[in-house]
């Protein structure tokens, strides 16, 4: 039996269906090269906004089509989604036979043996031990260090869809990246929901990043995703400034530039601290590149609370930001917060939001030009095989002439010219 699966969301997710993919090969299924080939489809989801639910089930009911042809086939709902709305997606007329949620994949092949079926239970100690995913990155890996969140950001489904927070066995964890690096993926990045509040044992998280660059000399570069800016400590940016494989980024979401709408998200900082981290990361590492995530139109956000968002990004200079519509999710403490922004007002304040970030990001890649950057070629360019690209230190896309003996090399290069998502280098 075949299976392919598709993933949406975040990394988590990637990396959560790598892990089906062992599951599943251990217990004798087999990968199909395409979705035609498939006996069994599996939809590995996200619950995080309301437009994301509503894409995979446009996506399933597409694919339904194929039980005519191929009445064994199974259609399996994973992930985030599995965990909200599972149970009840199961009663309804949607294509989908089973349901199993993001602490149960164990018992996936025993699910796949009846006809229906689903297993959506919390398990708040379950972290997979001693399973060894199967990384389907050529250069870059993911490699998750923990599960679920504690945080209850009020807007936000991810702790009651992925549980409670816990931390993966250091020994886990390394066999992961050297699996990956032996697989000549020297590219790795650290996931989970707040990856800075790791702890197993007596492993903080700075210490693991110390850890891991002492264990795994193969490893070229080394990422971490997603830091919450409560848990930035000091040590961990002194653990970034002294590390030779810790990259020159960092993803820290700031969600708003505002401190009473910092406080209503229930974030626990306020923006002088969140501009405190990046000017404490930015002494300590000039070169480092920040990301971020903001939501526009969160619920009771003014035109002046919005105004403060726009300021701070103009006073921070993100390289990027991931900008989100504020999407109520039933269940979280502010889809019940009385004061709901209309629709077009949270769509015209992403607008500008957009627009301002594509300013600033422009300016961002532009001020590259003339600077050496290290590439890490993954591929062919988009637009030519002539050309090769790949992600520099700093999370840029770069693209330079070359053919197909360069991919998987580091290659030093100039930037020559940017565009607001590109490093052209020679
Ligand atoms: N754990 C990470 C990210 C989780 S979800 C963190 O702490 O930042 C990724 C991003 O989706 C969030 O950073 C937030 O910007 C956005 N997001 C989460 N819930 C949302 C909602 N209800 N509406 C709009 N955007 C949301
Ligand atoms: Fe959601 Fe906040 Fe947890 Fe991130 S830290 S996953 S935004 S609750
Ligand atoms: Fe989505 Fe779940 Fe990730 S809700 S953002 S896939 S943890």
């Amino acid at each position: 039996m075949k299976y392919y699966i598709e993933t949406y969301g975040c990394q988590m997710n990637v990396a959560d269906s790598e892990l089906v993919a062992s599951i599943l090969n251990e217990a004798g299924y087999e990968a199909a090269n395409n979705i035609d080939n498939a006996d069994i489809l599996l939809f590995n989801t996200c619950s995080v906004r309301e437009h994301a639910e509503r894409r995979v089930l446009g996506r399933i009911s597409n694919e339904r089509h194929r039980k005519k042809e191929k009445p064994h086939l199974k259609i399996v709902l994973l992930g985030c989604m599995a965990q909200r709305i599972g149970e009840s997606l199961l009663t309804e007329d949607t294509g989908i036979d089973v349901a199993v949620g993001v602490d149960q994949y164990k018992y996936l092949p025993a699910i796949l043996k009846e006809e229906h079926g689903s297993a959506l239970n919390f398990n708040s100690t379950e972290n997979y031990e001693h399973l060894l995913p199967i990384h389907q990155g050529k250069h870059c890996a993911f490699v998750t260090i923990m599960r679920g969140c504690n945080n209850f950001c009020s807007y936000c489904i991810v702790p009651y869809v992925r549980g409670r927070e816990r931390s993966r066995s250091y020994t886990d964890i390394l066999a992961d990246v050297r699996s990956a690096t032996d697989q000549e993926m020297y590219d790795v990045t650290l996931l989970g929901q707040n990856v800075n509040s790791y702890h197993y044992q007596d492993i903080s998280f700075p210490i693991l990043l110390r850890q891991i660059e002492k264990d795994v000399p193969k490893l070229r570069r080394l990422r971490f995703v997603t830091s919450h800016p409560k848990d930035l400590s000091d040590d961990l940016v002194q653990a970034m400034q002294e590390s030779s494989v810790l990259c020159e980024h960092i993803h820290l979401p700031m969600q708003s530039g505002d401190n009473e709408t910092l406080k209503r998200m229930n974030r626990s900082y306020s923006y002088e601290i969140y501009l405190d981290r990046v000017k404490a990361l930015r002494n300590a590492i000039p070169e480092i590149a920040i990301t971020t995530d903001l939501i526009a139109g969160f619920p009771g956000e003014t035109e002046s609370q919005f105004e403060s968002t726009l300021q701070a990004m103009r006073e921070i200079e993100f390289d990027y930001a991931f900008c989100f519509k504020y999407s109520p999710r039933e269940g979280t403490a502010s889809a019940k917060y009385p004061d709901q922004i209309p629709e077009e007002v949270r769509l015209e304040r992403l607008k500008r939001m957009i627009d301002l970030q594509r300013e600033i990001t422009l300016k961002k890649f532009q001020a590259m030009i003339g600077k050496e950057v290290e590439v890490y070629v993954e591929d062919f360019s988009k637009k030519s095989r002539t050309q090769v690209s790949g992600k520099t230190r700093d999370f840029k896309i770069g693209v330079l002439s070359g053919d197909e003996t360069k991919i998987g090399s580091f290659v030093k290069a100039k930037v020559r010219a940017a565009t607001a998502g590109t490093l052209i280098c020679d």
